[in-house]
């Protein structure tokens, strides 16, 4: 049997699964937690990885990394770190990033060359922010890495000394940095440069998303490994117009497209997929952890909270929740923080329960709709994936939000499998990528409930000018 391993170096954790490369069944899963935070030393990533994958990788004929996109990895010229990675979910980089827009010419500029607007998570103004902030750690920075691209490097033993040409990423997850120009789909090193205020060592890019990269010291086959989003949208084999939507630390909706995407609102990005397509995106930095809040908050376990959140009724009793507590990506409001209306004597537990479960599917439903408009494609099917798609209210509600049918993908890890598909084709060397099926997933509908959207939008738009 042939046998490969998907790798999710996600935020919180590491998962390794080993999968069948025929029929792409999972065979054996490993996992390892991350450090918290959102700046976090990305050398924990390669104990993470040791520990999870490293029982598992001489079993494997191939490989590949699906890890969180845009974190800053900052090495110097021997390809020592030179300070702890900014992950995409830290905001302090949101002026800089605003600075970098003004550089570019304004946002259509922008999108023209980086085919997204540049918010606070890329890479780009994570640089700008280290060049204003802490010159003389940007004065030693020689290389940057994204997070699965160290994964990778780290597996192949790569050096990642400056004069070295041997880091690689992938197209998708380049797309994230804000210094790759999907004009001429080809690194834009000057903008790299213009961030940090000196040139620096680029990762290679595969020439075919299929592409061999590097080998194991036990001979497996690197392929070249993708963003998180990507991976799971290759993962789900997705195909043009179908949409996912992940609830996990970020809520995210991607649709996978033939054409490219041009966003001068912000509201979606323009990256590429792991396929040679696009993958438009639409990333909150709120999700699972606005039910975390609620449950935390009523101080119950998931059954009750959900039981809660099911017994009171659509619009919670006129309560309605604008989840940024965090400060938001999507809509661009950085210094935001969560908004909490309709609030009367009569609000019970269970409305809270119901508003903040309907806040977060507000919020994803507004990303769904934004990717229609703006691809002018209406999503062919709906899949719900991420820790939060097992919660029985947001399973239930889910249809009523967004007004309509809702897939929802059996349990499992899609950024892996997304990375263990995609290695499996660099075997092959294939045209197409193998064709493997996922069994089990359940489609649910329910009423409609548009006033519940209407409202929350009514709140979305009313506070605009608060952050
Ligand atoms: C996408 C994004 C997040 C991270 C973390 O733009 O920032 O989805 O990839 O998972």
């Amino acid at each position: 049997m042939t046998l490969v391993l998907g790798i999710d170096s996600s935020t919180q954790s590491t998962k390794a699964i080993l999968v069948d490369a025929e029929s792409g069944q999972v065979l054996e899963e490993r996992r390892a937690s991350h450090p918290d935070g959102t700046e976090v030393d990305p050398r924990s990533w390669l104990s993470a990885v040791d520990e999870a994958a490293g029982p598992l990788l001489e079993k494997a004929d191939a490989l590949a990394v699906g890890g969180q996109q845009h974190g800053m990895v900052l090495l110097d010229e021997s390809g020592e770190v030179v300070r702890p990675a900014l992950l995409w979910n830290d905001t302090r980089s949101a002026p800089q990033a605003q600075t970098l827009i003004e550089e570019m010419g304004g946002p259509a500029a922008c999108v023209e060359e980086i085919g997204s607007l540049m918010v606070a998570s890329f890479t780009a103004s994570k640089l700008r922010w280290v060049r204003d902030h802490e010159p003389e750690n940007a004065a030693r920075a020689a290389r940057v890495l994204l997070p699965h691209d160290y994964v990778s490097a780290h597996l192949a033993g790569l050096d990642l000394s400056a004069s070295s040409e041997e880091p690689f990423t992938d197209r998708g997850d380049a797309t994230g940095t804000g210094y790759y120009s999907v004009r001429t789909e080809a690194w834009a090193p000057e903008l790299a440069e213009r961030a940090l205020g000196h040139g620096i060592v680029l990762p290679r890019l595969p020439r075919t998303p299929q592409e061999v990269m590097a080998r194991t010291a036990g001979g497996a086959a690197l392929a070249a490994g993708t963003g998180d989003n990507a991976g799971a949208a290759l993962g789900l084999s997705l195909g043009p117009g179908d949409v996912s939507v992940s609830i996990g630390t970020s809520g995210v909706c991607a649709m996978v497209s033939e054409a490219k995407p041009g966003d001068e609102t912000g509201t979606v990005t323009g990256f590429a997929d792991a396929t040679g397509r696009f993958l438009p995106m639409t990333t909150t930095i709120n999700a699972a952890r606005i039910l975390e809040f609620g449950r935390s908050l009523l101080d119950v376990d998931w059954d009750e909270f959900s039981r809660l959140a099911l017994s009171s009724t659509p619009g919670a009793g006129g309560a309605t929740l604008l989840p940024y507590f965090d400060g938001e990506r999507t809509p661009n409001r950085p210094a935001a923080r969560a908004t909490f209306t309709g609030l009367s004597t009569a609000t019970s537990r269970a409305d809270v329960a119901r508003a903040c479960v309907e806040g977060l599917l507000c919020s994803l439903a507004d990303g769904i709709g934004a990717l229609e408009e703006r691809t002018g494609t209406a999503a062919r099917r709906i899949t719900l994936i991420g820790g939060a798609a097992r919660n029985p209210a947001v399973r239930a509600l889910a249809p009523a939000i967004f007004g309509r049918e809702v897939t929802i993908a059996p349990e499992g890890e899609y950024v892996a499998l997304g990375a263990a598909r995609q290695a499996a084709w660099a075997l092959a060397g294939t045209e197409q990528p193998p064709s493997w099926e996922i069994t089990g997933s359940e489609v649910v509908s329910a009423e409609a409930t548009p006033q519940v959207l209407e409202a929350y939008r009514e709140l979305k738009d009313r506070t605009e000018s608060w952050s």
